[in-house]
């Protein structure tokens, strides 16, 4: 046996180098998808938006601010992802050190909750909607996007977030 000792080191060596060489890229290149997805070169997947809403807007409070939100409450999330964005900056200003939204973020994010828990929007019409929007053009271009149009929305037309009581109005199409 140990006459093949250098060999079994070999083969040994052989194996974590392939492993190596596969496993090194994956996460860099995970890295660079994550990165070109956050600036907009490609379009976030429903899963991974809703896990990116999930994430990104339980940094501050519980994800029952987005449950229990409801058209009574207020304006409709696509004026909320505004104002949490806004929020956001303000307190990095301040010394804060959270991660920035961007602006493909915060249109998917968007999507996300319009599509679980309610998308109200129609009740405000487009024109305060983006008034209220205070110049975000990300956010502007997806109010006048008709819902049919928005990809995340539409695959989430029928679901309903767990803890939410989702309010079925009939978007404009
Ligand atoms: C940097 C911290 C921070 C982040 C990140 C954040 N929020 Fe908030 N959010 C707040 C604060 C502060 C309030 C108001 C105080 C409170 O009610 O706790 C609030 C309140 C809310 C409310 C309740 C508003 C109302 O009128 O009752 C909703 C809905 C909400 N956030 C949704 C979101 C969504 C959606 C995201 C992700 C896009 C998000 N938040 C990310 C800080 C944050």
């Amino acid at each position: 046996m140990k006459k093949y000792g250098w060999a079994v080191g070999l083969f040994i060596f052989v194996i974590v180098a392939a492993v190596g060489a596969v496993a090194i890229p994956n996460p860099l290149s995970a890295q660079i998808l994550t990165e070109a997805k956050y600036r907009g070169y490609l379009p976030y997947t429903t899963d991974e938006a809703i896990t990116l809403a999930y994430q990104r807007c339980t940094t501050c409070h519980p994800a029952d601010k987005m449950l229990k939100y409801c058209s009574r409450c207020g304006p409709p999330f696509i004026v909320v992802s505004q104002s949490m964005k806004k929020y956001t900056e303000l307190m990095n200003e301040k010394g804060g050190n959270f991660k920035p939204f961007s602006d493909a973020e915060t249109v998917a994010i968007t999507q996300v909750w319009n599509g679980l828990v309610g998308n109200w929007e129609p009740d405000w019409g487009t024109k305060d909607i983006k008034k209220l929007l205070q110049g975000d053009q990300a956010l502007i271009r997806l109010a006048e996007t008709p819902v049919a149009q928005r990809p995340i929305e539409v695959a989430l037309k029928n679901k309903q977030a767990p803890g939410s009581h989702k309010e079925d109005r009939k978007t404009v199409p």
